[in-house]
């Protein structure tokens, strides 16, 4: 099954619960937390604080994307505001070891993500400890940014590796996807959908339509 992910950096914060009830209505399983430190990337937005208060708006998968430094420091805080999901930058981690151990020992499920110029066969030695990858089609740090086309050769890659090992790991892709990009995306080996202004710019409801009806038409 092909999911869906809005990044609740484009919704539109006065009527956010509306949001993420028009987007659970109409076929979103996740909702995608983008979490940014002003120094891993050079934008801030949002903490655990906010991440609490929306559970009891949202029965979606909370799916936590880390864009800080050592997110270490804050996976504890960020599973008891109701992660199901943290997903690190494997360039930010100076022990990734570490960094996976804490996210299991606090029971959510685990995800490394890589940057555009950073290879996913980074990823291969911890394979076995990960339940989702994350490539990066656009630099992190701005939803409403241009796809990059790199990211299919890198999606195929990964893959390709996860197959390789039989394993089950979830392939999410996130950044500049679209209705228009999105079936190249699945087709090189996506599972995952994560999409911000493709979902919040303009008619949420039937943004999300749209984009469930192209999901839809893969297993
Ligand atoms: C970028 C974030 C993305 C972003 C996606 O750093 O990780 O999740 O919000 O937004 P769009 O779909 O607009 O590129
Ligand atoms: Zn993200």
């Amino acid at each position: 099954m092909m999911i869906l992910a809005p990044s609740m950096l484009s919704a539109d914060f006065k009527v956010l619960g509306e949001e993420l009830k028009t987007t659970e209505e109409n076929g979103a399983k996740y909702i995608h937390y983008d979490v940014m430190d002003g120094m891993f990337v050079p934008n801030l937005s949002f903490g655990p604080g906010i991440l609490k208060s929306i559970r009891p708006a949202s029965m979606l998968v909370h799916d936590v994307h880390l864009m800080i430094e050592e997110p270490i420091r804050y996976i504890e805080a960020f599973a008891k505001a109701s992660a199901d999901i943290i997903t690190v930058h494997i360039e930010a981690c100076e022990d990734l070891d570490a960094t996976i151990a804490k996210i299991r020992e606090c029971g959510c499920k685990v995800g490394v993500s890589v940057k555009p110029a950073t290879p996913v066969s980074v990823l291969e030695p911890y394979l076995d400890k990960i339940d989702m990858i994350l490539i990066m089609s656009v630099e992190p740090g701005f939803g409403g940014q241009k796809f990059m086309p790199i990211a299919l050769e890198k999606i195929a890659q990964a893959k390709a590796m996860v197959e390789a090992k039989g394993l089950n790991i979830d392939i999410q892709v996130d950044g500049g996807i679209d209705a228009q990009n999105v079936e190249d995306v699945i087709k090189a080996g996506a599972n995952i959908i994560v999409a911000g202004s493709a979902v919040f710019n303009g008619d949420t409801k039937q943004n999300t339509i749209d984009m469930m009806e192209i999901l839809n038409k893969y297993e």
